[in-house]
């Protein structure tokens, strides 16, 4: 954290604070108790709400070292839509549906890096600008504008090291006013995972928002490193941070101020509203984008960039795979089996809705966006 960021905390008044808690036996409180009902995780009528919502706003698609160089590009469905996002040869991003103007085939599959994009169907061609290149028997199609068969473009910017993509409407850049900076260009991705649960994508990001269950869930994995229920939880614009000290802040105690720092002593984690999160641990960030494809099934595109040092010392790739290896296969499984536990409960007549707490404010806060963007009463 050698930037301060703006309206929140920095490392020492984090630090403060966690200390604070520790002496008082205290955590962040939130200040309401929120009901969320239980059809919200299983509505196909709330889920095509929530898929507009996720096409009318700049999301976060990737992190911008994910396409470095110029022919860099990465295809995947977001909201439903498949994209293919690239860097120009201006090394701008551009975004476009992934969708031939032929007939319709993906042009580009996975990630890779092209000069250009080559229809697997017919063999149509277009450019990393998305422009109609070229046309096998083209005598075939009278009538068809080269100018105007390109891939069909939508809004994408980068900020902060991260690609952002509106699919649909007027830019909604205010949203961005937040945005903070993760990541320095020169930084890797290194490790990339992709699963599906049987789970509501608001399950999943809200085991990611509260330290309440770190005791009782995560018993031998994060418990025996992490603290229970010590919190600091703020909010700026519509998203939250969540910091999770780790036991061993204990140390800096007995250090001189001047040396702390909240690095390899918490895991920060940012949810970048709605569907995204960024953890920031020791040696790596791991950026997490909540892709719904069903009320009832979701995808979690992760993708983890190596940090380059960590007070001076050079981070080696081998602890940054051992920093991301801690984490996934300890506490991370219980967090998703716990979140397709609870879908198979929403569905009966347990509950109405379920309960959120003053321990667990930042997902308070989440429903709270949520329902404002959706309108509800
Ligand atoms: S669908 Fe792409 S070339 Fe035919
Ligand atoms: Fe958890």
């Amino acid at each position: 954290m050698n930037k301060p960021m703006a309206g929140l905390l920095n490392s020492n008044d984090i630090i403060d604070r966690v200390f604070e808690h520790i002496d008082n036996g205290t955590t962040d409180l939130g200040e309401t108790v929120w009901k969320e009902p239980v059809d919200h995780y299983d509505s196909r009528l709330r889920f095509d709400q929530e898929i507009a919502l996720l096409r009318r706003r700049p999301v976060v698609f990737c992190p911008s070292a994910l396409i470095p160089e110029a022919g860099s590009f990465v295809s995947r469905t977001a909201a439903g839509t498949p994209l293919l996002v690239v860097r120009d040869n201006d090394l701008q991003v551009r975004a476009f549906i992934n969708a031939c103007r032929h007939r319709g085939m993906k042009v580009a599959s996975g990630e890779g890096c092209t000069r250009t994009f080559s229809c697997p169907y017919h063999g149509w061609t277009y450019n990393l600008d998305g422009s109609l290149r070229g046309v096998p028997g083209a005598a075939a199609f009278p009538g068809l504008e080269q100018e105007t068969a390109g891939l069909k473009e939508l809004f994408a910017v980068e900020k902060g090291g991260l690609v952002y993509v509106q699919q649909e409407g007027t830019p909604q850049l205010e949203t961005l006013d937040t945005a903070l900076d993760f990541f320095e260009p020169s930084q890797q991705v290194f490790h990339q995972s992709h699963t599906i649960d049987e789970a509501n994508w608001k399950l999943l990001t809200e085991t990611l928002l509260e330290g309440y269950h770190i005791k009782s869930l995560h018993r031998e994995s994060f418990y025996p490193f992490g603290l229970d229920n010590v919190n600091v939880v703020e909010s700026f614009g519509q998203n939250s941070r969540v910091v999770y000290p780790f036991k061993r802040i204990e140390k800096l105690r007995s250090m001189p101020r001047d040396e702390w720092a909240i690095e390899g002593f918490a895991t920060l984690v940012y949810h970048l509203f709605p569907n995204v999160s960024v953890a920031v641990l020791s040696k790596h960030t791991s950026v997490t984008i909540i892709e719904p494809l069903s009320p009832s099934r979701t995808q979690m595109f992760s993708y983890f960039v190596k940090h380059s040092a960590n007070k001076g010392v050079e981070i080696s790739l081998e602890e940054a795979i051992r920093d991301v290896d801690f984490v996934n296969q300890s506490g991370q499984e219980e967090d998703r089996a716990a979140a397709r536990d609870i879908q198979e409960t929403v569905t009966t007549s347990a509950n109405s809705h379920l309960t959120f707490g003053y321990y667990e404010k930042a997902i308070v806060s989440f429903h709270q966006q949520l329902h404002r963007e959706l309108g509800d009463a």
